[in-house]
C-alpha cells in the first residue's frame, strides 16, 4: 500500500462534515496511525454552498453522488446518505462493482442487504466497513469482528438507541409521561421530528441485526427481530420497577440458544446497579458474553458528529493500512442462514400490571387465566385506592413461555373487571 488513500465522501450532513473536519484538521496524526496519507478528493451533497464549518471549496463537487463511485481519483467511497434503498444502495453497489472500498454508517441498508453487499465486496476484492452504523463512537464492530474471536459469543445485550434511553431516563427522573418527555426531547434536539424509527425500536433492530451477525456468524436477519417500542411505557411501570429493584431500559438482545438465534428489541426490567441499568441519558452500551473470555461491557456516545466521525475515520484508517477482511467476520458464503429461534421457544420472567376494579373475584379471575397458561406468579403488589376506583395489581412471574403470557393477558383484558390493556415487560437477568 503506497501513496495516499483517496476518499470520496457522499453526504455532507453532520457526520460527513465531521469526517471532512478530521481529514483536514488531524491529517498528520491520521497518516502516522494509518501508515499513509489520507486525502479527500471528491464530495457530494444535496446543497453545494452551505456553511458546514469546514472549507470544502477546493474539493471537486459532484451533484450526483453516484458519480463519486466512478471517479478514478477515489479509492474509498464513504456513504453517509442513509436509507435502506434508493441512492445509498445504488452508490454502495456501484462503488463495490467499481472495486472501490466502501465505508458506511448505513445500518438500515446493511441490516437488510448486508450479506449480499458483503459478497459483492469479496468478489471485487475490496472492503465493506460499517463501524459507524452501530453505537456511534463505540468500537464494537472491531471488538466483535477482530477482538473477541477465540470463543463462541453466546449473548449480546445493548442499549443501542440514545433517544430512547434519554426519554426513559427523563421519565424516571421526573415522573412525567412518555408523550410529554418525547416532546421535550424533540425541542432539545435529542429526538427527530419524526421519531418513529427510534421510539418504535426499528433503529435498535437495525443495530441488533448487525451485532448478531458479527457475533454469531449469521446472515443479518432483520425480519427475525421481535420488536416492541417504548411508547407504551408509563411512569407507573417505571415507579413499580424501582420498587422491585429494577430500571426499565430499551434493550436489543441477541442470544444463541439450543434452537437457533433469538433477536428481541423490547423495554425490559434490568436489575438496578448493574452496568446496563446504570447507562444514563443518551449514552449507548453493549454487553457481550464471550465464552471463556468472559463478559465485556462497552459504553459511550452513540450518535452525533464527533463520535460517529470517529468511527468512520477508524474504518478509513483500516482501509489505508490494508487491514480488511470479510465484512461480518467470515466469508459471506459461510454466514449461516435459517437459524431463527421459533417464537414458541421464547421464555422469560415477566412484570405485569393490571388496572382493575377492586371487586370480589378479580384476583381469582386473573390467577385462573395465568394458571390456564401455566404462568406461575413469583411476587405481587396490590395498591388500594378509594372504593370504586381502579387499583393496580402488579405481579412478577417465574419464567414462562412468551406466547403463553400473551394469551393469558388477552384473556384477562377481555374481563369486564379490567379497566386498561394489561402491561407486560420482560425481566432481564443480571
Ligand atoms: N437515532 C439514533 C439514536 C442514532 O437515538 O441513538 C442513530 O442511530
Amino acid at each position: 500500500m503506497t501513496g495516499e488513500l483517496r476518499v470520496g465522501l457522499a453526504g455532507l450532513g453532520t457526520v460527513g462534515a465531521g469526517v471532512a473536519k478530521v481529514l483536514f484538521g488531524n491529517a498528520q496524526n491520521l497518516e502516522w496511525r494509518a501508515g499513509r496519507g489520507i486525502a479527500l478528493t471528491a464530495v457530494s451533497a444535496r446543497e453545494r454552498k452551505k456553511d458546514r464549518g469546514v472549507d470544502l471549496s477546493a474539493i471537486p463537487f459532484e451533484n450526483n453522488p453516484l458519480a463519486i463511485a466512478e471517479r478514478p481519483d477515489v479509492d474509498v467511497v464513504v456513504e453517509l446518505i442513509g436509507g435502506e434503498e434508493g441512492v445509498a444502495r445504488a452508490l454502495v453497489e456501484s462503488a463495490l462493482r467499481a472495486k472501490k472500498h466502501v465505508v458506511t454508517a448505513n445500518k438500515a441498508l446493511l441490516a437488510r442487504h448486508g450479506a449480499v453487499l458483503a459478497g459483492l465486496a469479496e468478489r471485487n476484492g475490496v472492503s465493506l466497513k460499517f463501524e459507524a452504523a452501530i453505537c456511534g463512537g463505540i468500537p464494537i464492530v472491531k471488538a466483535l469482528r477482530e477482538g473477541l474471536i477465540a470463543y463462541e459469543i453466546s449473548a449480546i445485550r445493548g442499549i443501542l438507541n440514545g433517544t430512547c434511553n434519554f426519554i426513559l431516563t427523563q421519565m424516571e427522573a421526573t415522573g412525567r409521561p412518555f408523550a410529554e418527555v418525547l416532546a421535550e426531547a424533540q425541542r432539545l434536539g435529542y429526538a427527530e421530528a419524526d421519531p418513529t424509527l427510534d421510539i418504535g425500536g426499528g433503529d435498535t433492530a437495525h443495530k441488533l441485526t448487525l451485532l448478531a451477525s458479527l457475533a454469531f456468524g449469521t446472515v443479518p436477519d432483520l425480519d427475525g427481530v421481535a420488536m416492541t417500542g417504548i411508547d407504551k411505557v408509563s411512569p407507573a411501570d417505571i415507579a413499580f420497577a424501582g420498587e422491585f429493584g429494577y430500571r426499565i431500559k430499551l434493550l436489543g438482545v441477541a442470544r444463541r440458544t439450543a434452537n437457533g438465534i433469538e433477536q428481541v428489541v423490547h423495554p425490559a426490567m434490568v436489575p438496578a446497579r448493574t452496568p446496563l441499568a446504570d447507562v444514563e441519558s443518551s449514552f449507548n452500551a453493549v454487553s457481550a458474553d464471550a465464552g471463556e473470555a468472559g463478559r465485556f461491557f462497552f459504553q459511550g456516545c452513540g450518535a452525533g458528529q464527533g463520535p460517529t466521525a470517529s468511527a468512520v475515520l477508524s474504518d478509513i484508517a483500516d482501509v489505508a493500512r490494508g487491514a480488511f477482511g470479510p465484512a461480518f467476520g467470515r466469508p459471506a458464503e459461510e454466514l449461516e442462514r435459517g437459524k431463527r429461534e421459533p417464537a414458541e421457544a421464547r421464555k422469560s420472567a415477566y412484570y405485569m400490571r393490571f388496572q382493575v376494579l377492586d371487586v370480589p373475584g378479580v384476583m381469582a379471575e386473573i390467577s385462573r387465566h395465568l394458571a390456564n397458561e401455566m404462568v406461575s406468579i413469583e411476587s405481587m403488589i396490590q395498591r388500594g385506592r378509594a372504593p370504586g376506583e381502579p387499583v393496580a395489581i402488579v405481579m412478577i412471574t417465574h419464567e414462562a413461555q412468551h406466547v403463553a403470557v400473551v394469551r393469558a393477558l388477552q384473556a384477562i383484558a377481555a374481563s369486564d373487571k379490567v379497566c386498561e390493556t394489561p402491561c407486560m415487560i420482560p425481566m432481564e437477568a443480571a
